[in-house]
Protein backbone atom coordinates (compact mmCIF):
# COMPACT_ATOMS: atom_id res chain seq x y z
CA UNK A 1 0.00 0.00 0.00
CA UNK A 2 1.68 3.47 -0.81
CA UNK A 3 1.42 6.42 1.61
CA UNK A 4 -2.12 8.26 1.05
CA UNK A 5 -3.94 11.39 2.37
CA UNK A 6 -7.63 11.14 2.38
CA UNK A 7 -10.16 13.65 3.38
CA UNK A 8 -13.96 13.73 2.37
CA UNK A 9 -16.39 16.01 3.76
CA UNK A 10 -19.51 15.32 1.68
CA UNK A 11 -21.95 14.98 4.03
CA UNK A 12 -24.55 12.14 3.05
CA UNK A 13 -28.23 12.46 3.73
CA UNK A 14 -29.45 8.95 2.78
CA UNK A 15 -33.43 8.46 2.41
CA UNK A 16 -36.94 8.43 2.19
CA UNK A 17 -37.54 12.32 3.02
CA UNK A 18 -34.03 13.75 3.40
CA UNK A 19 -34.78 16.34 0.66
CA UNK A 20 -36.49 18.62 3.33
CA UNK A 21 -33.18 18.57 5.16
CA UNK A 22 -31.75 20.78 2.04
CA UNK A 23 -33.28 24.01 3.51
CA UNK A 24 -31.16 23.66 6.78
CA UNK A 25 -28.10 22.77 4.79
CA UNK A 26 -28.18 25.67 2.69
CA UNK A 27 -26.36 29.13 4.79
CA UNK A 28 -29.26 31.28 5.41
CA UNK A 29 -29.54 34.29 3.16
CA UNK A 30 -27.81 32.71 0.26
CA UNK A 31 -28.88 33.16 -3.32
CA UNK A 32 -29.64 29.74 -4.81
CA UNK A 33 -28.66 28.77 -8.78
CA UNK A 34 -31.51 25.80 -8.94
CA UNK A 35 -29.51 24.02 -11.57
CA UNK A 36 -31.13 20.68 -12.98
CA UNK A 37 -31.58 19.19 -16.57
CA UNK A 38 -34.09 17.97 -19.19
CA UNK A 39 -37.45 18.44 -17.00
CA UNK A 40 -37.38 14.59 -15.51
CA UNK A 41 -37.47 16.27 -12.20
CA UNK A 42 -40.63 18.45 -12.81
CA UNK A 43 -42.84 14.44 -13.80
CA UNK A 44 -41.32 12.97 -10.58
CA UNK A 45 -42.31 15.14 -7.79
CA UNK A 46 -38.50 16.04 -7.05
CA UNK A 47 -38.69 19.56 -7.93
CA UNK A 48 -41.64 19.85 -6.08
CA UNK A 49 -39.97 19.08 -3.19
CA UNK A 50 -37.03 20.94 -3.58
CA UNK A 51 -38.81 24.22 -3.91
CA UNK A 52 -41.10 23.50 -1.36
CA UNK A 53 -37.77 22.92 0.93
CA UNK A 54 -36.42 26.34 -0.57
CA UNK A 55 -39.36 28.28 -0.35
CA UNK A 56 -40.32 26.63 3.43
CA UNK A 57 -36.52 28.36 4.65
CA UNK A 58 -37.05 31.21 2.57
CA UNK A 59 -34.35 30.77 0.45
CA UNK A 60 -34.13 33.04 -2.44
CA UNK A 61 -33.45 31.22 -5.48
CA UNK A 62 -33.44 31.45 -9.86
CA UNK A 63 -33.59 28.42 -11.83
CA UNK A 64 -31.49 27.02 -14.47
CA UNK A 65 -33.22 24.19 -16.62
CA UNK A 66 -31.36 22.17 -19.65
CA UNK A 67 -28.40 20.83 -18.60
CA UNK A 68 -27.94 18.08 -20.81
CA UNK A 69 -26.26 14.19 -20.14
CA UNK A 70 -22.70 14.76 -21.28
CA UNK A 71 -23.26 18.48 -20.26
CA UNK A 72 -21.91 20.93 -22.54
CA UNK A 73 -19.29 24.18 -22.23
CA UNK A 74 -21.25 25.98 -24.11
CA UNK A 75 -24.54 25.89 -21.86
CA UNK A 76 -22.54 25.84 -18.75
CA UNK A 77 -21.18 29.35 -19.65
CA UNK A 78 -25.07 30.68 -19.60
CA UNK A 79 -25.27 29.74 -16.42
CA UNK A 80 -21.99 31.24 -15.25
CA UNK A 81 -23.37 34.51 -16.87
CA UNK A 82 -26.78 34.11 -14.90
CA UNK A 83 -25.30 33.61 -11.93
CA UNK A 84 -22.45 36.12 -11.91
CA UNK A 85 -25.99 38.80 -12.66
CA UNK A 86 -27.99 37.45 -9.92
CA UNK A 87 -24.98 37.20 -7.78
CA UNK A 88 -25.36 33.55 -7.03
CA UNK A 89 -23.51 32.30 -4.17
CA UNK A 90 -24.90 29.20 -3.72
CA UNK A 91 -25.60 26.08 -6.55
CA UNK A 92 -27.97 23.33 -5.99
CA UNK A 93 -27.51 20.46 -8.73
CA UNK A 94 -30.48 18.72 -8.98
CA UNK A 95 -30.09 15.27 -11.24
CA UNK A 96 -28.46 12.54 -12.23
CA UNK A 97 -24.25 13.01 -12.71
CA UNK A 98 -24.54 15.65 -15.45
CA UNK A 99 -26.22 18.12 -13.64
CA UNK A 100 -23.56 18.07 -10.73
CA UNK A 101 -21.13 17.60 -12.90
CA UNK A 102 -21.94 20.86 -14.89
CA UNK A 103 -22.51 22.90 -11.56
CA UNK A 104 -19.17 21.68 -10.39
CA UNK A 105 -17.73 23.77 -13.79
CA UNK A 106 -20.28 26.55 -12.93
CA UNK A 107 -19.32 26.65 -9.28
CA UNK A 108 -15.44 26.91 -10.02
CA UNK A 109 -15.97 29.13 -13.26
CA UNK A 110 -18.19 31.77 -11.58
CA UNK A 111 -15.28 33.36 -9.46
CA UNK A 112 -12.62 32.07 -12.72
CA UNK A 113 -10.48 35.05 -14.48
CA UNK A 114 -9.89 34.10 -18.04
CA UNK A 115 -11.48 31.43 -20.40
CA UNK A 116 -12.86 28.45 -18.36
CA UNK A 117 -12.43 26.00 -20.47
CA UNK A 118 -8.59 26.14 -19.83
CA UNK A 119 -9.59 24.49 -16.56
CA UNK A 120 -10.46 21.57 -18.73
CA UNK A 121 -7.58 21.93 -21.55
CA UNK A 122 -4.28 23.56 -19.22
CA UNK A 123 -5.67 22.41 -15.56
CA UNK A 124 -5.38 25.86 -15.16
CA UNK A 125 -5.50 26.21 -10.99
CA UNK A 126 -9.23 26.76 -9.09
CA UNK A 127 -8.15 28.80 -6.06
CA UNK A 128 -12.09 28.55 -5.19
CA UNK A 129 -15.45 27.69 -6.16
CA UNK A 130 -18.82 28.34 -4.70
CA UNK A 131 -20.26 26.41 -2.62
CA UNK A 132 -22.50 23.16 -4.34
CA UNK A 133 -24.82 20.76 -2.53
CA UNK A 134 -26.43 17.96 -4.72
CA UNK A 135 -30.28 16.23 -4.88
CA UNK A 136 -29.03 13.02 -6.87
CA UNK A 137 -31.79 11.27 -9.25
CA UNK A 138 -29.26 8.98 -10.79
CA UNK A 139 -27.14 6.60 -9.24
CA UNK A 140 -24.27 6.04 -11.76
CA UNK A 141 -21.37 8.22 -11.55
CA UNK A 142 -20.64 9.00 -7.92
CA UNK A 143 -20.12 12.51 -8.55
CA UNK A 144 -22.00 13.57 -5.57
CA UNK A 145 -19.26 12.40 -3.37
CA UNK A 146 -16.48 13.47 -5.10
CA UNK A 147 -14.55 16.29 -6.90
CA UNK A 148 -14.27 15.67 -10.34
CA UNK A 149 -16.75 16.48 -13.50
CA UNK A 150 -16.36 15.37 -17.47
CA UNK A 151 -17.71 18.28 -19.50
CA UNK A 152 -18.23 18.42 -23.01
CA UNK A 153 -17.40 20.90 -25.38
CA UNK A 154 -19.98 20.97 -29.01
CA UNK A 155 -17.56 23.56 -31.14
CA UNK A 156 -14.66 21.43 -30.90
CA UNK A 157 -15.75 17.89 -30.19
CA UNK A 158 -14.36 17.59 -27.29
CA UNK A 159 -14.82 15.58 -23.76
CA UNK A 160 -12.60 16.36 -20.95
CA UNK A 161 -12.38 15.93 -17.07
CA UNK A 162 -11.70 18.49 -14.42
CA UNK A 163 -10.79 17.52 -10.14
CA UNK A 164 -10.86 20.03 -7.28
CA UNK A 165 -11.04 19.85 -4.06
CA UNK A 166 -13.30 23.51 -4.50
CA UNK A 167 -15.81 21.78 -5.92
CA UNK A 168 -16.01 18.94 -3.95
CA UNK A 169 -20.58 19.15 -2.67
CA UNK A 170 -20.96 20.40 0.51
CA UNK A 171 -23.87 17.58 0.98
CA UNK A 172 -25.54 15.08 -1.15
CA UNK A 173 -29.16 13.77 -0.73
CA UNK A 174 -29.35 10.29 -1.46
CA UNK A 175 -33.46 9.69 -1.64
CA UNK A 176 -33.79 6.16 -3.67
CA UNK A 177 -37.47 7.09 -4.76
CA UNK A 178 -36.22 9.61 -6.72
CA UNK A 179 -34.79 6.83 -8.59
CA UNK A 180 -38.01 4.85 -9.47
CA UNK A 181 -39.03 6.94 -12.23
CA UNK A 182 -35.47 6.22 -14.51
CA UNK A 183 -36.11 4.25 -17.25
CA UNK A 184 -34.49 1.01 -17.32
CA UNK A 185 -31.71 2.15 -20.09
CA UNK A 186 -30.44 4.71 -17.23
CA UNK A 187 -30.79 1.81 -14.57
CA UNK A 188 -28.55 -0.35 -16.84
CA UNK A 189 -25.99 2.52 -17.12
CA UNK A 190 -25.73 3.14 -14.15
CA UNK A 191 -24.98 -0.17 -12.61
CA UNK A 192 -22.14 -0.77 -15.60
CA UNK A 193 -20.49 2.66 -14.91
CA UNK A 194 -20.10 1.88 -11.28
CA UNK A 195 -18.98 -1.88 -11.47
CA UNK A 196 -16.51 -0.73 -13.97
CA UNK A 197 -15.37 2.97 -11.39
CA UNK A 198 -14.37 -0.58 -9.07
CA UNK A 199 -12.93 -2.47 -11.57
CA UNK A 200 -10.59 0.67 -12.42
CA UNK A 201 -9.55 0.78 -9.31
CA UNK A 202 -9.20 -2.69 -8.33
CA UNK A 203 -8.25 -4.53 -11.35
CA UNK A 204 -4.29 -4.01 -11.78
CA UNK A 205 -1.72 -5.25 -9.53
CA UNK A 206 -1.48 -6.54 -6.10
CA UNK A 207 -0.58 -3.69 -3.99
CA UNK A 208 -0.98 -5.33 -0.03
CA UNK A 209 -3.91 -3.25 0.20
CA UNK A 210 -6.19 -5.69 1.60
CA UNK A 211 -9.30 -4.08 3.12
CA UNK A 212 -9.01 -1.75 -0.42
CA UNK A 213 -9.48 -4.99 -2.24
CA UNK A 214 -11.94 -6.37 -0.01
CA UNK A 215 -14.06 -3.27 -0.18
CA UNK A 216 -13.24 -3.37 -3.82
CA UNK A 217 -15.02 -6.83 -4.31
CA UNK A 218 -17.88 -5.81 -1.62
CA UNK A 219 -18.94 -3.11 -4.24
CA UNK A 220 -19.03 -5.70 -7.03
CA UNK A 221 -20.91 -8.41 -5.27
CA UNK A 222 -23.98 -6.04 -4.26
CA UNK A 223 -24.18 -4.53 -7.50
CA UNK A 224 -23.97 -8.31 -8.82
CA UNK A 225 -27.33 -9.09 -6.30
CA UNK A 226 -29.10 -6.30 -6.67
CA UNK A 227 -29.29 -5.94 -10.46
CA UNK A 228 -32.23 -8.44 -11.45
CA UNK A 229 -34.24 -6.77 -9.14
CA UNK A 230 -33.63 -3.52 -9.15
CA UNK A 231 -33.39 -3.68 -13.46
CA UNK A 232 -37.04 -5.44 -13.24
CA UNK A 233 -39.08 -3.41 -10.35
CA UNK A 234 -38.64 0.38 -10.56
CA UNK A 235 -40.31 0.66 -6.94
CA UNK A 236 -37.89 -2.16 -5.27
CA UNK A 237 -36.87 0.33 -2.72
CA UNK A 238 -34.27 -1.97 -1.04
CA UNK A 239 -32.47 -2.63 -4.16
CA UNK A 240 -32.49 0.98 -5.29
CA UNK A 241 -31.32 1.91 -2.19
CA UNK A 242 -28.14 -0.53 -2.42
CA UNK A 243 -27.58 0.34 -5.68
CA UNK A 244 -27.27 3.82 -5.01
CA UNK A 245 -24.99 3.43 -1.65
CA UNK A 246 -22.68 0.94 -3.83
CA UNK A 247 -22.41 3.67 -6.96
CA UNK A 248 -21.73 6.13 -4.34
CA UNK A 249 -18.75 3.73 -2.92
CA UNK A 250 -17.88 3.16 -6.19
CA UNK A 251 -16.24 6.51 -6.59
CA UNK A 252 -15.55 8.50 -3.33
CA UNK A 253 -12.14 7.73 -3.38
CA UNK A 254 -12.00 4.69 -0.32
CA UNK A 255 -11.35 2.16 -2.38
CA UNK A 256 -9.08 4.34 -4.59
CA UNK A 257 -6.86 5.15 -1.19
CA UNK A 258 -2.89 3.44 -1.59
CA UNK A 259 -3.52 1.44 -4.70
CA UNK A 260 -3.01 1.44 -8.22
CA UNK A 261 -5.30 2.37 -10.75
CA UNK A 262 -6.24 2.51 -14.60
CA UNK A 263 -8.53 4.39 -15.79
CA UNK A 264 -7.92 3.54 -19.59
CA UNK A 265 -11.39 1.79 -20.43
CA UNK A 266 -13.13 5.34 -19.47
CA UNK A 267 -10.46 7.41 -21.00
CA UNK A 268 -11.32 6.05 -24.28
CA UNK A 269 -14.89 5.52 -23.71
CA UNK A 270 -14.84 9.34 -23.45
CA UNK A 271 -13.02 9.50 -27.00
CA UNK A 272 -15.86 7.21 -28.09
CA UNK A 273 -18.68 9.37 -26.43
CA UNK A 274 -17.13 12.58 -28.10
CA UNK A 275 -17.13 11.23 -31.77
CA UNK A 276 -20.44 9.06 -31.44
CA UNK A 277 -22.74 10.43 -28.70
CA UNK A 278 -22.89 7.22 -27.07
CA UNK A 279 -23.78 7.06 -23.43
CA UNK A 280 -20.67 7.11 -21.22
CA UNK A 281 -21.53 3.95 -19.44
CA UNK A 282 -21.97 1.95 -22.74
CA UNK A 283 -18.92 3.27 -24.21
CA UNK A 284 -17.62 1.18 -21.06
CA UNK A 285 -18.83 -1.92 -21.65
CA UNK A 286 -17.95 -1.60 -25.30
CA UNK A 287 -14.43 -0.92 -24.40
CA UNK A 288 -14.18 -3.26 -21.65
CA UNK A 289 -13.56 -6.71 -23.65
CA UNK A 290 -10.51 -5.27 -25.76
CA UNK A 291 -9.01 -3.87 -22.96
CA UNK A 292 -8.67 -6.92 -20.96
CA UNK A 293 -7.96 -9.14 -23.32
CA UNK A 294 -4.98 -6.64 -24.38
CA UNK A 295 -3.78 -6.34 -20.77
CA UNK A 296 -4.49 -9.84 -19.27
CA UNK A 297 -1.57 -10.81 -18.71
CA UNK A 298 -0.30 -7.69 -16.99
CA UNK A 299 -2.98 -7.95 -14.76
CA UNK A 300 -3.04 -11.20 -14.27
CA UNK A 301 -2.81 -11.83 -10.53
CA UNK A 302 -5.86 -9.41 -9.91
CA UNK A 303 -7.99 -11.38 -12.81
CA UNK A 304 -7.51 -14.89 -10.61
CA UNK A 305 -8.71 -12.98 -7.42
CA UNK A 306 -11.52 -11.49 -8.93
CA UNK A 307 -12.27 -14.65 -10.88
CA UNK A 308 -11.86 -16.22 -7.39
CA UNK A 309 -14.19 -13.71 -4.84
CA UNK A 310 -16.77 -12.51 -7.10
CA UNK A 311 -17.32 -15.09 -9.61
CA UNK A 312 -16.94 -17.88 -7.35
CA UNK A 313 -14.75 -19.78 -9.72
CA UNK A 314 -11.78 -21.71 -7.79
CA UNK A 315 -11.43 -24.76 -10.57
CA UNK A 316 -10.23 -25.30 -13.87
CA UNK A 317 -6.37 -23.39 -15.12
CA UNK A 318 -5.64 -19.99 -14.83
CA UNK A 319 -5.92 -19.27 -18.36
CA UNK A 320 -9.72 -21.08 -18.07
CA UNK A 321 -10.12 -19.09 -14.88
CA UNK A 322 -9.43 -15.85 -16.54
CA UNK A 323 -11.60 -16.45 -19.34
CA UNK A 324 -14.82 -17.67 -17.20
CA UNK A 325 -14.18 -14.79 -15.07
CA UNK A 326 -14.35 -12.31 -17.98
CA UNK A 327 -17.24 -13.96 -19.97
CA UNK A 328 -19.44 -13.47 -16.60
CA UNK A 329 -18.16 -9.83 -16.52
CA UNK A 330 -19.57 -9.11 -20.16
CA UNK A 331 -22.74 -11.55 -19.62
CA UNK A 332 -23.58 -9.24 -16.81
CA UNK A 333 -23.38 -6.16 -18.61
CA UNK A 334 -25.38 -7.66 -21.28
CA UNK A 335 -27.72 -8.62 -18.41
CA UNK A 336 -28.50 -5.09 -17.70
CA UNK A 337 -28.95 -4.45 -21.26
CA UNK A 338 -26.22 -2.82 -21.85
CA UNK A 339 -23.76 -4.81 -24.89
CA UNK A 340 -20.00 -5.89 -23.86
CA UNK A 341 -18.12 -5.23 -26.98
CA UNK A 342 -18.68 -2.42 -29.53
CA UNK A 343 -19.89 -4.76 -32.50
CA UNK A 344 -23.49 -3.29 -32.04
CA UNK A 345 -22.42 0.40 -33.16
CA UNK A 346 -21.57 0.28 -36.35
CA UNK A 347 -18.39 2.72 -35.54
CA UNK A 348 -16.59 3.54 -38.95
CA UNK A 349 -13.53 1.46 -39.40
CA UNK A 350 -10.78 4.00 -38.28
CA UNK A 351 -11.86 4.47 -34.91
CA UNK A 352 -9.20 3.10 -33.27
CA UNK A 353 -6.76 5.05 -34.94
CA UNK A 354 -8.69 8.22 -35.01
CA UNK A 355 -9.16 7.80 -30.81
CA UNK A 356 -5.13 7.01 -30.23
CA UNK A 357 -4.63 9.82 -32.11
CA UNK A 358 -7.00 11.92 -30.31
CA UNK A 359 -5.35 11.11 -26.78
CA UNK A 360 -1.93 11.48 -27.68
CA UNK A 361 -2.41 14.64 -29.31
CA UNK A 362 -3.84 15.51 -25.90
CA UNK A 363 -0.95 13.96 -24.36
CA UNK A 364 -2.91 11.48 -22.67
CA UNK A 365 -0.28 8.70 -23.85
CA UNK A 366 0.24 6.11 -22.08
CA UNK A 367 -2.58 5.02 -19.94
CA UNK A 368 -2.66 1.83 -17.54
CA UNK A 369 -1.52 1.08 -13.92
CA UNK A 370 2.06 0.08 -15.28
CA UNK A 371 1.60 3.27 -18.20
CA UNK A 372 2.08 0.95 -20.96
CA UNK A 373 -0.54 1.60 -23.16
CA UNK A 374 0.47 3.52 -25.88
CA UNK A 375 -1.31 4.21 -29.16
CA UNK A 376 -0.40 1.19 -30.65
CA UNK A 377 -2.05 -0.75 -28.17
CA UNK A 378 -5.00 1.99 -27.92
CA UNK A 379 -5.72 0.73 -31.06
CA UNK A 380 -5.46 -2.59 -30.63
CA UNK A 381 -7.72 -2.72 -28.11
CA UNK A 382 -10.28 -0.79 -30.08
CA UNK A 383 -9.90 -3.54 -33.07
CA UNK A 384 -10.87 -5.96 -30.57
CA UNK A 385 -13.22 -4.70 -28.80
CA UNK A 386 -15.04 -3.64 -32.23
CA UNK A 387 -15.63 -7.72 -32.99
CA UNK A 388 -16.99 -8.42 -29.41
O1 LIG B 1 -32.04 15.72 -18.00
P1 LIG B 1 -33.14 15.02 -17.31
O2 LIG B 1 -34.49 15.37 -17.82
O3 LIG B 1 -33.05 15.10 -15.81
O4 LIG B 1 -33.01 13.45 -17.72
C1 LIG B 1 -31.88 12.65 -17.38
C2 LIG B 1 -30.99 12.34 -18.59
O5 LIG B 1 -31.72 12.36 -19.77
C3 LIG B 1 -32.38 11.29 -16.98
N1 LIG B 1 -32.73 11.20 -15.55
C4 LIG B 1 -31.95 11.51 -14.48
N2 LIG B 1 -32.60 11.22 -13.34
C5 LIG B 1 -33.83 10.74 -13.69
C6 LIG B 1 -33.91 10.73 -15.10
N3 LIG B 1 -35.01 10.29 -15.75
C7 LIG B 1 -36.05 9.86 -15.01
N4 LIG B 1 -36.03 9.80 -13.66
C8 LIG B 1 -34.94 10.23 -12.97
N5 LIG B 1 -34.90 10.12 -11.64
O6 LIG B 1 -31.29 10.43 -17.24
C9 LIG B 1 -30.58 10.89 -18.37
C10 LIG B 1 -29.08 10.73 -18.15
O7 LIG B 1 -28.64 11.57 -17.09
P2 LIG B 1 -27.09 11.86 -16.85
O8 LIG B 1 -26.98 12.78 -15.70
O9 LIG B 1 -26.43 12.24 -18.12
O10 LIG B 1 -26.54 10.40 -16.47
P3 LIG B 1 -25.36 9.97 -15.53
O11 LIG B 1 -25.69 10.17 -14.11
O12 LIG B 1 -25.02 8.60 -15.98
O13 LIG B 1 -24.15 10.97 -15.86
C11 LIG B 1 -23.32 10.79 -16.98
C12 LIG B 1 -22.25 11.86 -17.03
O14 LIG B 1 -21.37 11.77 -15.90
C13 LIG B 1 -20.01 11.68 -16.35
C14 LIG B 1 -20.15 11.02 -17.68
O15 LIG B 1 -19.01 11.16 -18.49
C15 LIG B 1 -21.37 11.71 -18.26
O16 LIG B 1 -21.03 12.95 -18.80
N6 LIG B 1 -19.16 11.02 -15.34
C16 LIG B 1 -18.83 11.71 -14.23
C17 LIG B 1 -17.98 11.20 -13.28
C18 LIG B 1 -17.60 11.97 -12.08
N7 LIG B 1 -18.01 13.21 -11.95
O17 LIG B 1 -16.89 11.47 -11.21
C19 LIG B 1 -17.37 9.87 -13.43
C20 LIG B 1 -18.03 9.03 -14.47
O18 LIG B 1 -17.10 8.08 -14.89
C21 LIG B 1 -18.54 9.76 -15.65
O19 LIG B 1 -17.49 10.00 -16.57
ZN1 LIG C 1 -17.82 6.32 -15.33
Amino acid sequence: MTPFVYQNMVKILFGQGQIAQIAKEIPKGSRVLLAYGGGSIKTNGVYAQVTQALSKADHFFVEFAGIEPNPKFETLMRAVELSRSEKIDFILAVGGGSVADGCKLIAAAIPFEGDAWTILTKRAPIARAVPLGVVLTLPATGSEMNAYAVISRSSTGEKLAFGSPHVMPAFAVLDPETTFTLPARQIGNGIVDAFVHVLEQYLTFPAQAALQDRMAESVLSTLIDIAPSAMAEPAAYDARANLMWSATMALNGLIAVGVPQDWSTHLIGHELTALYGIDHARTLAGVWPGLIDVQRTAKREKLLQFAERVWAIKEGAESQRIDRAIACTCAFFNSVGVPAGLRSYDLAADTPKIVAQRLSDRGSLPLGERNDIDRNAVERILSLAMTV
